[in-house]
């Protein structure tokens, strides 16, 4: 995009490339109205005498002198000219010169072949400058040059040619600038960079070729741009990036696949994108990371999805994001992990086997977190734990922190040792403060007892509702679940749940809901269960007795039906009084019959079904034996 055969005069070239090609780039190809300022310089800025300054200043063929404003003394061949308020390169500078520093003058541009005899400089500093403009070539013949420092000056957009001649150069850093656009081609002579910062400036688009020739690039860091997409396709073109961090940014999304390409990516920083809430499953497929942050996002759990292929991985760092627990065993595809770090999150729980199927897991840093405690049960062997940040909790010092305890001397706590939130009698004691000998009642849990439950048999019609009530006692505060005999455990979902409160709830009763329901109370010192007993009534007739389902059961002869009541009044005297009572009357009413002579041998239930809208006035519910 650059016109060619640059005049190697500098009024001349600085009109040529500065002011055309950019308000060419800028409003004409690029994107207009991003705010860029594209206004020429004005010429005050060029100080009329400049020429002047530049032959007075030019380098004088006397390699061992030191231009007057400098000192070349502190260090050996390093020229420091810092803070000199120098407008343009000093002359003299020796040809040996190994560093120059020109931090923090007034430099605002950098011509053509100004540096060109400096064939040994190692590192330039121009940093903290007012540079707008650096001409093609401007740093041509510093094949030596290894640090080249730009940072904090108002360079804006990097286009080929620039850096052309610095074929030795590791690290260039042009942070603090206001560079919009990385264009095509804008590093591709710098074949040995392996260190690039671009933090701080205003880029919003990087051209999928902009890093085009970073053969050797290792280490890229993008922080506090305008971008609001990754730039995967100019990423992909970095076949040796080894770390790549990317901060600040507000972008909300990282779509699948868009690091692939980095192949070789071993660190990936993603750090404070505050609009970041899901890790889409497939973004970081096409990478063999061994670490990974993700820090200061938004994220409400554990990406599992996303990670479970990174199997060198072994630092994961989820720190400061709203992840409130750790279930079990998900991290476990993840087999080399080493050490998770997910501090000032919003944990409540780790589940116990949390960290099972990590062998190599040494530490764990969960400090300032809302975790009451932390079991044992989470970790595949406690012992082999070395680092643990557990301060910031409000940690319940019972009988499931013991083996913290037992563990305090040989754990790195770090700074902060863990300390007693509850109960009272330790609160505010730090684990470290205990002594071996505990005395009574310290780190001690009760063991779960049932404290009420509802009735022992409940009682319920087909279709309707059934609730049976549970509650423990224990200390820490047992859990309420429930089961089904043999062995089926209720969940909080479904025609079947267990309500926050312990409570179980049936809804749409049906008659193979019949039987046993187990409530088991439990907390980690002991459980204790309690077995009720589920009756269901069935309500429709049986098939094919009535056609008219008007006409209900009054008279029907049929199978022995009984409603509610009549259960109740069977479960409550036992079938066998029941049974007996009601054959005495049978009896008693065929002797009397035969008496009279004149009654039908006939027994007969009145039933009437209830209504299912519940009409109070139906007469349902009741059972009579009339008699003829
Ligand atoms: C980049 O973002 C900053 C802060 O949000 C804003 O002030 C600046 O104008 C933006 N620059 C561009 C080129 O969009
Ligand atoms: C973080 O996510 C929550 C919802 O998950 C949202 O309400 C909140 O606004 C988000 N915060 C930021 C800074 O985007
Ligand atoms: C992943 O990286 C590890 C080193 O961290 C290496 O040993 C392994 O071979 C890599 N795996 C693949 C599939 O590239
Ligand atoms: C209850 O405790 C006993 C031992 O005391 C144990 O064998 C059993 O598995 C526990 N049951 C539950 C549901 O925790
Ligand atoms: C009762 O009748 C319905 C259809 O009218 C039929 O689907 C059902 O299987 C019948 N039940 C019995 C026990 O015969
Ligand atoms: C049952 O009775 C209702 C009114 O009580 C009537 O609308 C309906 O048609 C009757 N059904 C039959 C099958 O007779």
């Amino acid at each position: 995009m650059l016109p060619s055969g640059f005049s190697g005069k500098p009024g001349k070239s600085r009109d040529h490339y500065h002011l055309k090609p950019l308000s060419q780039m800028v409003h004409v190809i690029i994107f207009p109205g991003l705010g860029m300022d594209a206004t020429p310089v004005p010429k005050q800025a060029w100080p009329p005498w400049h020429p002047l300054l530049l032959l007075l200043l030019l380098p004088g063929g006397n390699t061992s002198t030191c231009p007057a404003v400098c000192d070349c003394t502190s260090q050996p061949r390093a020229v420091i000219c810092a803070h000199r308020r120098l407008e343009a390169v000093p002359g003299g500078l020796p040809l040996d010169t190994e560093l120059l520093d020109l931090s923090g003058n007034r430099l605002w541009g950098l011509q053509r072949g100004m540096l060109s005899r400096l064939g040994l400089l190692q590192e330039l500093d121009l940093s903290h400058n007012q540079l707008s403009t650096l001409e093609p070539g401007a740093f041509h013949g510093l094949h030596s040059l290894l640090t080249l420092r730009l940072q904090g000056n108002r360079l804006r957009i990097m286009g080929p040619g620039i850096f052309s001649g610095l074929s030795a150069l590791t690290l260039l850093d042009l942070r603090l600038n206001q560079i919009v656009l990385f264009l095509d081609g804008a590093f591709g002579e710098l074949g040995s960079l392996q260190q690039l910062e671009v933090g701080d400036n205003h880029l919003v688009f990087v051209a999928p070729g902009a890093f085009a020739g970073l053969t050797e690039l290792s280490t890229l860091t993008l922080e506090r741009c305008n971008l609001s997409t990754v730039p995967g396709l100019a990423l992909a073109r970095l076949p040796a990036l080894v770390a790549l961090r990317l901060r600040e940014l507000d972008i909300e999304k990282l779509p699948a696949g868009a690091l692939r390409g980095l192949g070789q990516l071993k660190e990936l920083e993603i750090h404070h994108w505050p609009s970041l809430e899901v890790l889409d499953p497939g973004s970081l497929i096409g990478l063999n990371l061994s670490s990974l942050a993700i820090t200061r996002c938004n994220l409400s759990s554990v990406p599992f999805q996303a990670l479970h292929h990174l199997s060198f991985l072994r630092v994961l760092d989820l720190s400061q994001n709203p992840i409130s627990a750790i279930p079990a065993r998900r991290l476990s595809p993840l087999v080399r992990l080493q050490e998770l770090r997910l501090s000032g999150a919003c944990l409540t729980s780790i589940a116990a086997q949390a960290f099972h199927g990590l062998t190599a897991f040494h530490l764990l840093d969960v400090a300032d977190n809302a975790l009451q405690t932390l079991e044992e049960t989470a970790f595949p062997s406690p012992d082999k734990l070395v680092t643990l940040r557990l301060s910031g909790n409000p940690l319940t010092c019972d009988c499931r922190l013991l083996w913290l305890l037992r563990l305090r001397r040989h754990l790195d706590f770090g700074t902060s040792p863990p300390a007693c939130a509850g109960p009272q009698h330790v609160q505010g004691k730090s684990l470290r403060e205990f002594s071996d000998i505990l005395p009574p009642g310290h780190f001690t849990c009760k063991p779960a007892l049932i404290r009420k439950s509802g009735p022992r048999w409940v009682i319920a019609e087909e279709g309707g509702r059934a609730v049976f009530s549970c509650s423990g006692d224990g200390d820490p505060a047992p859990t309420v679940s429930w089961m089904r005999p043999p062995g089926s455990w209720l969940g909080r979902g479904g025609r079947m749940r267990v309500l926050e409160d312990g409570t179980l709830e049936i809804r749409s009763v049906q008659l193979r809901d019949r039987g046993a329901y187990v409530c088991v109370v439990s907390n980690v010192a002991g459980n204790d269960s309690l077995r009720t007993w589920l009756e269901v009534i069935q309500i429709e007739p049986p098939n094919g007795t009535l056609s008219d389902p008007n006409i209900t059961m009054p008279g029907t002869p049929g199978p022995f039906f009984l409603d509610s009541r009549g259960v109740a009044m069977v479960l409550a005297m036992g079938f066998l009084p029941f049974l007996t009572s009601v054959t005495l009357c049978f009896g008693l009413i065929a002797l009397w019959s035969k008496g009279k002579g004149r009654v039908k041998h006939h027994m007969t239930f009145d039933f009437v079904a209830p209504r299912p809208s519940g009409d109070k006035n139906s007469g349902g519910n009741r059972v009579t034996a009339k008699l003829f």
